[in-house]
């Protein structure tokens, strides 16, 4: 069996080093010629843990990386996994989805061996139907369910646990119609995920399966932010052991209570505002979605409230910022909250410092010499007015008397309480705790 995987993001990658590291024949497709030079050369192009790993044992194997389309000529099996980013009015953009769907349905021609194209791209109901399934067909001049098969199955992989998260899914979701193809399919994936329940239905609801589940993440996380804010006015109560206490409700659930700056990344975001523009352009007023991202877009305004509270005008004054990712374990800052927050300090003029264990490369490509950037904890938070805590990175919870010595006001914001219960020589404010 040979299998070809179109888009060589987070995504895309994860799948192609996990299927050609279990000796699937595999040929890694993305149109960027550099990228696959050195994914070829087994190196990401972005840090995930364990990727590499896994991508140089799936290299010894069979596995080819290219720009070349035309190498998918002979797979039984093609996944299509590029991006649909947001575009201005909150819907996703389709150009790239189109694109690779065009060249696949030009190739599928030449295909002799029935091949199944899976899409696992977030795409809103209806666009298998109406998009995807007319542009594949016209192209290839062939017929879905006849000569080849089309299946949407959504990803749910989180960054930072890719690997594991492909290997391992919590479900798997094929949509489409019922023909030999879903059954191939559904053998493929039980061989590859014996111990994975495998929910089989129509286009339209392995579409929205993936809204459903993103919207509710998001939704769990402003509920508890919401929650937070009203904590920290209450004198001595704490969010995190009450998300402990609820979680252990099993109609709750404990995952996704950990209150915060908010919601970032490249999904929940954006998938928030795709599900909000499709509910209103179907005459349904998402009311309690837009409530989940009214608050996340607010929740920034808790940290600068409180820094302005404390210091007073920022202007020329040092303020740190430990942590640009969107969350611990990723160099990825597309839709970081931090990112906003140093945007929003900038403005209002103050001196930014910021430190990452892995996200500074890609911090430097927005702000470039706008702002300053340090390895160390301890040295970016020399000469500060307040150091503030926007990610639960491992190294951050280091931080002891040491490193906030040379601070010039010794005050610290901690947007995830990772050093609620350390005792430090420190004026100390978190999110979520009353004062
Ligand atoms: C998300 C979904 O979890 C995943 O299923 C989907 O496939 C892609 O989108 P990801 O973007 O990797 O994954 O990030 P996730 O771990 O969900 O975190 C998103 C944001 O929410 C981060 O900014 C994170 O810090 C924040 N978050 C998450 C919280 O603030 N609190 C939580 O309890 C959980």
């Amino acid at each position: 069996m040979k299998i070809g995987i179109v888009g060589l993001g987070f995504v895309g990658l994860s799948l192609t080093a996990v299927l050609a590291s279990k000796g699937y024949n595999t040929v890694g497709i993305d149109v960027d010629k550099k990228k696959c030079k050195k994914i070829s050369n087994g190196n990401s192009p972005f840090f995930e843990p364990s990727l590499e790993k896994i991508l140089r044992n799936g290299l010894k194997k069979k596995l080819t990386v290219s720009n070349d389309f035309s190498l998918i000529k002979d797979c039984d099996i093609i996944f299509v996994t590029v991006g649909t980013p947001q575009s201005k009015n909150g819907s996703i953009e389709l150009g790239m989805i189109k694109k690779s769907v065009r060249s696949i349905g030009k190739i599928l021609q030449e295909n002799k061996k029935n091949p199944i194209v899976i899409i696992k791209s977030t795409v809103i109901p209806g666009t298998m139907q109406n998009v995807i399934l007319p542009i594949l067909e016209k192209e290839s001049k062939q017929k879905a369910g006849k000569n080849f098969g089309l299946i949407s199955n959504p990803e749910f992989l989180q960054e930072s646990t890719a690997i594991r998260d492909t290997e391992f899914p919590h479900v798997v979701v094929l949509g489409g119609y019922q023909t030999k193809y879903m059954q191939k399919a559904k053998n493929f994936f039980s061989k590859l995920h014996p111990n994975t329940s495998i929910i089989i239905t129509n286009h339209q609801t392995a579409e929205m399966v993936k809204y459903a589940n993103n919207s509710f993440l998001a939704t769990k996380i402003s509920f508890i932010n919401q929650l937070s804010n009203i904590c920290q006015n209450i004198p001595g109560s704490n969010i995190d052991d009450i998300a402990k206490t609820i979680g252990l409700d099993p109609r709750i659930g404990e995952l996704f209570l950990d209150a915060g700056p908010g919601y970032g990344g490249s999904c929940l975001p954006k998938d928030m505002k795709a599900l909000i523009k499709f509910a209103g352009d179907i005459g349904i007023r998402p009311t309690l979605l837009n409530a989940v991202e009214k608050i996340n877009q607010t929740q920034i305004n808790q940290i600068v409230s409180l820094l302005e509270k404390k210091v007073g005008n920022i202007s020329s004054k040092q303020i740190t910022i430990l942590g640009t990712a969107f969350k611990p374990g990723t160099d990825d800052i597309r839709y970081s909250v931090s990112i906003e927050l140093i945007k929003k300090l900038l403005k209002k003029k103050a001196k930014i410092v910021v430190c990452d264990p892995k996200a500074i490369e890609n911090t430097k490509n927005v702000f470039g010499e706008k702002i300053y950037y340090d390895e160390s904890i301890t040295s970016a938070l020399d000469n500060s007015h307040c150091g503030i805590i926007m990610v639960q990175w491992k190294q951050f919870e280091k931080l002891n008397n040491k490193s906030i010595k040379h601070m010039k006001r010794k005050l610290i914001i901690d947007c995830r309480r990772i050093l609620a219960n350390k005792k430090l020589d420190v004026e100390y404010y978190a999110l979520g705790i009353g004062k």
